[in-house]
C-alpha cells in the first residue's frame, strides 16, 4: 500500500496547475521532519544533495548549471549562480530560473519546509533578469516577476511584482520601477549585440 505522503506528493508533482500542497502529518514521530524521507526516495535525496553540494563550491559557469538541469531545476540562458547558492535538496525539480537571472551568494531557494505537523512543497518561478543579491530566502510557493531586484538578507514570503525593488524581513515593495524603462537601453543593446 502506497504512503499517504507520498501518494500526495506524487499527485502534486503531476498537476502543475497547482502552486503548492500541504499534506498533514499524522504522525507515528514528534515531528514531521523526522520522516522527511516520506516525501522523497532517500537514495535520491543522497544523489541531488551530492550535487547541490558540489555546486556550492563551484563559481558560475554552464556545468554548474548543466549539473543543477540533471537534478530537475529548470534554468533557461545567461542564468548565473553564485557559490554557496542552496538549491533545495528535496524538491529542486520544483524551481525554474529564467532567462538572464542572478542568484547572490549564499541565497537560499527553497520548494519545500516542513512544520512538525505538515509538510509543505510549492513551486518556485524566478522570473528574466531577476536579480537576487546575496543571502536571500523564500518560503514557497514563490514567483519572482521578470526583472525585480531582491536587496541583500531579503525574506521572501509572498509574490514579488515584476519590475519592483523589494527588500526586508518580510520583504515589503521599497520601489516600483514599472514605467521607469529600468533594463530597457541594456536589452536593446544585448539585441544588438547578437
Ligand atoms: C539591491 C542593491 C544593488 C541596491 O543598491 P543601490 O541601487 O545602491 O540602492 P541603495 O543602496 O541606494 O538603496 C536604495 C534604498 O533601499 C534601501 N536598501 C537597499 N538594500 C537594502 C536591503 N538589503 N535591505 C533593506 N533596505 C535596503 C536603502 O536603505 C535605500 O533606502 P532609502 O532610499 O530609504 O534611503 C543592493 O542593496 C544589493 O543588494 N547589493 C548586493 C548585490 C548582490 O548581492 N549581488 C549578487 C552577485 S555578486
Amino acid at each position: 500500500m502506497t504512503d499517504y505522503v507520498r501518494k500526495q506528493v506524487r499527485q502534486f508533482l503531476k498537476d502543475k496547475s497547482k502552486r503548492e500542497a500541504r499534506i498533514k502529518y499524522k504522525g507515528p514521530k514528534m515531528n514531521a521532519a523526522y520522516q522527511w524521507y516520506r516525501l522523497r526516495n532517500p537514495v535520491r535525496m543522497l544523489f541531488t544533495a551530492a550535487i547541490v553540494e558540489i555546486t556550492r563550491k563551484l563559481p558560475p559557469c554552464e556545468f554548474k548549471n548543466h549539473l543543477l538541469r540533471m537534478i530537475g531545476v529548470k534554468i533557461g540562458k545567461d542564468v548565473t549562480i553564485c557559490p554557496d547558492v542552496i538549491i533545495d535538496w528535496l524538491f529542486p525539480d520544483l524551481i525554474e530560473i529564467d532567462d538572464g537571472a542572478l542568484i547572490g551568494a549564499g541565497a537560499i531557494i527553497a520548494s519545500h519546509s516542513i512544520l512538525i505537523d505538515e509538510f509543505r512543497l510549492g513551486r518556485v518561478k524566478i522570473g528574466k533578469q531577476v536579480m537576487m543579491a546575496s543571502w536571500v530566502a523564500n518560503e514557497p510557493p514563490t514567483t519572482i516577476g521578470d526583472r525585480a531586484i531582491i536587496g541583500l538578507f531579503t525574506y521572501i514570503n509572498k509574490d514579488v511584482p515584476a519590475d519592483s525593488f523589494v527588500v526586508g524581513i518580510p520583504m515589503q515593495v521599497k520601489k516600483d520601477m514599472k514605467g521607469l524603462g529600468y533594463l530597457k537601453e541594456f536589452n536593446q543593446g544585448l539585441k544588438r549585440a547578437r
